[in-house]
């Protein structure tokens, strides 16, 4: 191989990394995935009246042919009304659960596994949702997940992330409820995400497995916290548990960050110590610029002292072989190269194609127009991150 100036290929060729262990099975309730791999969900805006287009399933396919075992849906709109306005988003109601059936369809041809991921935009109106309204979204999730079911996947993921519904429930710092769904106890604010979990596993039954992902941060506020210590993180963990989830999904945007001082743990790794549940772990595998750092316009870059091949990885596998976490989802990097996990399973790091902003393709602007919005948020954590570009 000829020579690199950068130092992810010196690191690389002097100390090659040993992959092997993210190539290992695991199995979830009756799920057996062959390696650690995830693609996380990922709007496309590609839908058409929540309908799935041939070309999704096809791209869903080949990140499974490529080497990813476990395929997320994009977020997809639960069957209520209030839980998508927009034509291009997707959702999951009788109407198109045929369209979702051709993606798990494709998926399995491919030799992966699919789960759909169940979302709810939020904020209905201005006031409040009242009981009525509770009780008819947490029947959409059930009526959602069932069809989710029907249409072959594998399983689901509740999206309680990144500022949407269920998270504005989660988020102490908006959730003023005095109805015993919100207010300073997490108790309270985690009642309806599980309210909802439990319902859909007495629809779905024990076998369908149930992910949760949720995260701190949010689209509108980098900064915002669900949970502010570790007993929070466990109180909130064990009521979901309790309630039927099999896994949990830590989104965060740089997964080597530690979440609280005194531990070198990340959001994931915490995640799993307190719950013992299997989680993924997630952001920014593979690149050196956050999900933030996107949408606000900068580029990733291949060269550097630490690089995606290079410190980023190592640092992905040591925190994996620490035990911290059990798969490892990539998000971005996995739209710029549909053969990205193939390419570190076979050592052809240097083939791997980066992302760049234009990836997005019909999102692009919308990320954008995200950025600009929450540019405030870019604030001095980012810096943090710079430690491992
Ligand atoms: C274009 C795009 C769309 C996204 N849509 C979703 C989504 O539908 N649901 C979700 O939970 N996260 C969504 N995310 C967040 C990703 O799942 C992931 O957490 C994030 O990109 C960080 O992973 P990465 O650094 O590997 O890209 C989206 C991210 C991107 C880039």
């Amino acid at each position: 191989m000829t020579a690199r100036s950068d130092g992810a290929f010196k690191l690389t060729m002097k100390n090659p990394l040993d992959f092997t262990p993210f190539f290992q099975p695991i199995t979830i309730r009756n799920l057996t995935l062959k390696n650690r791999f995830v693609m996380p969900g990922m709007q496309r805006g590609w839908c058409e009246a929540g309908h799935p287009p041939a070309r999704l399933a096809e791209y869903y396919a080949s990140r499974a042919k490529g080497g990813v075992q476990l395929v997320l849906s994009e977020s997809t709109a639960v069957d209520h009304t209030s839980a998508t306005r927009t034509w291009k988003y997707a959702r999951l109601a009788s109407d198109t659960v045929g369209g979702w059936a051709l993606c798990a369809e494709a998926v399995h041809k491919a030799g992966g596994h699919f789960f759909m991921q169940l979302w709810h935009e939020g904020a209905l109106r201005a006031e409040a949702a009242v009981a009525a309204d509770l009780e008819s979204i947490r029947d959409a999730f059930v009526r959602s997940a069932r069809l989710a079911r029907q249409a072959g996947a594998d399983g689901l993921e509740v999206h309680a992330c990144h500022g949407y519904l269920l998270d504005q429930f989660l988020w102490g710092d908006i959730n003023f409820r005095d109805d015993g769904y919100g207010g300073p106890d997490i108790a309270a604010r985690v009642r309806f995400p599980a309210e909802i979990v439990r319902a859909i596993r007495d629809e779905v039954g024990p076998e369908f497995v149930i992910s949760f992902r949720f995260s701190q941060w949010k689209l509108t506020s980098y900064t915002a916290r669900i949970v502010q210590t570790p007993d929070e993180l466990g109180f909130m963990l064990s009521t979901l548990r309790d309630a039927g989830v099999d896994m949990f999904h830590a989104s965060t945007r740089r997964f080597w960050i530690p979440e609280w001082p005194g531990s070198d743990l990340g959001l994931a790794g915490w995640t799993k110590r307190l719950s013992g549940a299997p989680v993924i772990a997630v952001g920014s595998v593979g690149l050196n610029v956050d999900l933030a750092e996107t949408m606000a316009g900068v580029e990733a870059s291949a060269g550097g002292a630490q690089t995606p091949v290079g410190a980023n990885l190592a640092e992905l596998l040591r925190r994996f072989n620490a035990g911290e976490f059990d798969m490892v989802a990539v998000g971005r990097s996995n739209i710029a190269d549909a053969d990205w996990v193939a390419k570190l399973r076979d050592g052809h790091l240097s083939q791997i194609r980066i992302f760049t902003i234009a990836d997005l393709g019909d999102v692009a602007a919308e990320a954008a127009a995200a950025g600009r919005r929450s540019s405030g948020g870019l604030d001095g954590e980012i810096d943090n991150g710079r430690n491992l570009q």
